[in-house]
């Protein structure tokens, strides 16, 4: 039997070149070979932001037009929105109830996330509780692998107790234990070197202009070793070397060799990658243009995935709410 795939986004905003290379285009292989569940988790983006959630609406409509205009099918995967499938809070208040509190506090995660996160207050039960809703979203479709950045790892573990805690406490292998599918492409950092986030500002939209990509890569840190055009320079210590590997295929080792030989600065270098990333973005934005000629589709593709998410998660409550109360 194939593989059940169950993958999530928070749509906090638009996505970027990370999401992308990071995220989807490993989506976009697995849907091919597996059937896929795809959920935009509205509910978790609630979670960070509850004290500012009227953009949430609008991500969502933008998620769903980015995820198809990058290839993510309908007719092949199932696409849905976490909050129209009640049943994932349903099932995440069971967990919470079997879940210690001690494998919660402990996350490495949240407690970097209460450390980095300033601006907002994240102290709250809700907050606390994001990998049992998380376990929820995965178990509610018996899913037996899920493709993540490796930042997740720590909340599939906690998934994989989870289920097997109340497997064990009903005495019933009611849900599968899953694993973790990491991608192969080296995680894309960003402008300025750092994890590529919206919140950092240093990051590149799929949705962004000629004029803005290059403007973007224009202040991209490099080799910091290459003071002078006549130095040779270490591709492998600069972040725009890391982004021609991504997207510049065989031939980035043209760009190894004038890098090194000095043949070409670094202006040159990163307005060739402007290009090639431009080259690239096209076909998505084109499509993406096409999609929000008809919101009404995506709409209706979001319907159609709830109603089959729906049915899915109504099974699953049933056996569970069976062999607690049996
Ligand atoms: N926590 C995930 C993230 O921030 C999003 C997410 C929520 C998710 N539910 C999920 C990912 C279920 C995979 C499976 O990236
Ligand atoms: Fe980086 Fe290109 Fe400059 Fe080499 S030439 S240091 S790869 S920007």
């Amino acid at each position: 039997m194939s593989k059940k795939i169950f993958s999530g986004m928070r749509p906090t905003g638009k996505l970027h070149l990370g999401h992308w290379v990071g995220a989807l285009s490993n989506w976009i292989e697995l849907q091919k070979s597996h059937s896929c569940i795809f959920s935009i988790v509205d509910w978790h983006a609630y979670m960070g932001e509850y004290e500012q959630s009227q953009g949430i609406k609008d991500n969502i409509l933008d998620m769903a037009i980015d995820w198809i205009a990058c290839g993510i099918d309908p007719e092949k995967s199932i696409l849905f929105v976490q909050s129209q499938v009640p049943e994932h809070l349903e099932l995440a208040m069971i967990f919470g109830c079997i879940t210690p509190l001690g494998w919660l506090e402990r996350n490495p995660t949240y407690k970097e996330q209460l450390r980095e996160i300033t601006t907002r207050d994240l102290q709250t039960f809700g907050f606390l509780g994001y990998p049992v809703l998380q376990a929820a979203d995965i178990l509610l479709y018996k899913a037996n692998a899920v493709p993540i950045g490796e930042d997740q790892l720590p909340h599939l573990e906690l998934t994989r107790e989870i289920s097997r805690r109340f497997n064990f406490l009903y005495g019933k292998n009611v849900f599968p234990d899953c694993e973790a599918i990491l991608t192969q492409t080296p995680r894309l950092l960003g402008l300025d070197g750092r994890k590529m986030s919206k919140s950092y500002q240093n990051a590149i939209n799929l949705s962004d202009s000629a004029d803005m990509v290059k403007a973007h890569v224009k202040k991209m840190f490099t080799d910091p070793k290459r003071i002078r055009l006549a130095d040779a320079g270490h591709p492998e210590e600069c972040n725009v070397y890391a982004y021609y590997k991504v997207f510049f295929g065989e031939k980035c080792a043209d760009v190894y060799q004038w890098c090194t030989k000095a043949e070409k600065g670094c202006t040159d270098c990163k307005m060739i990658l402007a290009e090639v990333l431009v080259k690239n973005l096209l076909p998505i934005q084109e499509k993406r243009q096409e999609l929000l000629k008809n919101p009404q589709r995506i709409r209706e593709i979001l319907e159609e995935g709830r109603k089959k998410a729906s049915a899915m998660a109504r099974q699953t409550m049933a056996e569970v709410k069976e062999v607690i109360f049996k």
